[in-house]
């Protein structure tokens, strides 16, 4: 499934994280789980979309809200994960396919709801994927994505910090950036909404990286002008941090 050199990226990637990204508490967390199905509005009839689904967190918790959901994702390794999930939770109305967000291979119109949660950071054209998910979602239907948001001050080192965490990283866009793209796809803003997600860097890259990384974020707790934009600041137990997450909603008109 993997086409470009970067899907390459995100296939080794998120192969390699599947299962610690599966198990890993902070992905359930309640509070932003809460907000994003209220963005998402779903209600008993309704068909939802979940785009680059992962490991299913977010499908799995709206499924007995929805009549149905579909799961698809790049890697296979999180498609398996999702399968798991749902036979854990007893859940019959989800299927999951692997696919690329940029290229859904939905009908036009064929869904009620179509969310993203973590995605659009990694999709070099993330307008693009907001394209298809606006094709895919029938006129009155909603649009929702939940991603990382810097501000356009910290955007840069953030980005770096990022890449350094994970390779599979393209560019977190600011709140306007994401919210110029809904009218660029024929969208109309009906919501936005805020949380923290509080994480522990150790639980969140790869051992060979963990040395530049403490590096970088040392200098920045060092600087106290938070150049990252993460809040970030040392434990006992390592150094935490905070990814600042939006969320947006649009109708499709
Ligand atoms: C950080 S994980 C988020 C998973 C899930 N949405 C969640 O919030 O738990 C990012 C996911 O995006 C997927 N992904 C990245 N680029 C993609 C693309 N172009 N099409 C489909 N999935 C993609 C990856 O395979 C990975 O599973």
């Amino acid at each position: 499934m993997a086409g470009t050199a970067h899907d390459t990226k995100i296939v080794d990637q998120f192969t390699r994280w599947a299962q610690p990204f599966a198990d890993l508490a902070v992905h359930s967390d309640a509070d932003g789980m809460a907000r994003a199905l209220a963005a998402a509005a779903i209600t008993p009839d309704m068909a939802v979309l979940d785009v680059a689904c992962g490991p299913g967190i977010v499908a799995c918790a709206a499924a007995p809200l929805a009549r149905h959901i579909t799961g698809i994702d790049l890697t296979p390794a999180m498609i398996d994960q999702a399968h798991e999930r749902q036979r854990n939770a007893g859940l019959d109305n989800i299927t999951w396919q692997v696919g690329d967000a940029t290229h859904l291979p939905f009908e036009d119109g064929r869904f009620d709801v179509v969310l993203t949660r973590y995605s659009f950071h990694h999709i070099p054209d993330p307008g693009a994927a907001l394209r298809e998910m606006t094709r895919v979602c029938r006129p009155g239907g909603r649009v929702v994505v939940i991603d990382a948001t810097p501000t356009a001050e910290t955007q840069a080192a953030y980005d770096r910090m990022e890449t350094l965490r994970d390779p599979s990283h393209a560019s977190a866009l600011t709140l306007d950036q994401l919210r110029a793209l809904g009218p660029m796809s024929g969208l109309i803003e009906q919501k936005i909404d805020f949380y923290r997600l509080e994480v522990l860097l150790d639980t969140l890259a790869d051992a060979e990286n963990m040395t530049a990384l403490t590096d970088l974020f040392d200098t920045d707790i060092a600087s106290g002008e938070d150049r990252i934009g993460v809040a970030a600041r040392h434990t006992a137990d390592g150094i935490h941090f905070v990814f600042p997450v939006s969320i947006v909603a649009w109708d499709r008109p």
